[in-house]
């Protein structure tokens, strides 16, 4: 019998070569414990090994990992260091539960002209506030990858906060994000930043514009798919790492296959249906009214309120 090999990193695993690692730890992938909650076919998609290999792999991390517990008491503590920020809606903090959620990923999604990017601007500006009034006392990050940053919506929001609208958007970090490869960059080098600015919000707007530009045709959607899983993975890692709220907005294709109900279907498949922690639907109604729909949460009930996009934001 051969000896075992110990295994203290994730070059160790079966398959896993150093690039292989590299791909997982750009990913946030980047502890043998993480790989052994991985799924499989999660690995695999994220690295481009076979599903076989990456069942291999987990195996064995899971082999030489112990678990670490913790007590429901625990989570539960840790659960109320959880910040908010407002969306200034009553009526939508309340449908999500009290604002838009640190350590997560908030996505909404919806046709053109239904609300999603006026709705960051919003939290642009109230993620600045104090945090007895709805905010984080923190900076954003903005990328933004289809130029429909508006800064004058930013200094109107923000007048209409009480804040001062030149303070406001010099609290914005924009990056205007012409190619997938600027996006994913951005979040890969984005650490220091967070730490320097305090950034308590990262929005992405769009999130997976670029990547349906970019990757056309059937041939290319695998790849898409891998890297978008990545992205989003790594969006969850500063999530957690720094206590940062994350809000991205997707757009919806029509799907014809649906018969009966709305067929509209969110961009992105499975990788963001499993990674974004909750999931907005927005829908126009009559002149400056919206209905956003909680599709998604781990903690809400589903179901639908009504929003005002006014010129002084989100009401
Ligand atoms: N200054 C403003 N005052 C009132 N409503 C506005 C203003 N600017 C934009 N809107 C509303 O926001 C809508 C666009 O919403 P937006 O969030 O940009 O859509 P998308 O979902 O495509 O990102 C416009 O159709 C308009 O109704
Ligand atoms: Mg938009």
């Amino acid at each position: 019998m051969p000896k075992e090999k110990a295994i203290h990193e994730l070059e160790d695993l079966p398959g896993i070569g150093p690039t292989t690692a590299t791909k997982l730890k750009a990913a946030g992938i980047d502890t043998l414990d993480k790989v052994a909650t991985a799924s499989p076919h999660e690995l695999a998609e994220l690295t481009g090994i076979s599903v076989e290999a990456a069942k291999k792999a987990v195996q064995v991390a899971q082999e030489s990992t112990t678990l670490a517990y913790e007590t429901g008491e625990q989570f539960y503590e840790k659960r109320m260091q959880i910040g908010k920020i407002s969306t200034n809606s009553k009526d939508l903090d309340g449908l999500i539960g009290g604002g838009v959620e640190t350590n997560a990923i908030t996505e909404s999604y919806g046709r053109f002209a239904s609300g999603k990017s006026q709705l960051g601007f919003q939290l642009a500006v109230d993620a600045q506030l104090p945090k007895n009034k709805g905010g984080l006392d923190g900076t954003v990050l903005f990328v933004d990858t289809e130029g429909t940053f508006r800064p004058e919506r930013i200094q109107s929001i923000a007048k209409a906060a009480g804040m001062d609208p030149e303070k406001a958007l010099g609290n914005i970090l924009l990056v205007r994000a012409i190619t997938t490869e600027q996006q994913i960059l951005t979040l890969d080098r984005a650490d220091k930043l967070i730490q320097e600015k305090n950034v308590k919000l990262i929005i992405i707007d769009s999130l997976t514009s670029l990547f349906r530009a970019e990757f056309v045709g059937r041939g290319a959607l695998g790849e898409r798919q891998q890297k978008l899983n990545q992205h989003i993975h790594r969006l969850q890692m500063l999530a957690d790492k720094y206590s940062l709220a994350a809000y991205i907005t997707n757009q919806v294709m029509d799907n014809p296959g649906i018969m009966f109900g709305d067929p509209t279907t969110p961009i992105g498949g499975n990788v963001l249906a499993h990674a974004a922690t909750t999931r907005l639907y927005m829908r126009k109604s009559k002149e400056e009214k919206r209905i956003v729909r909680l599709v998604d949460s781990p903690n809400m009930p589903e179901g639908e309120c009504v929003i005002k996009i006014t010129p002084d934001g989100i009401a």
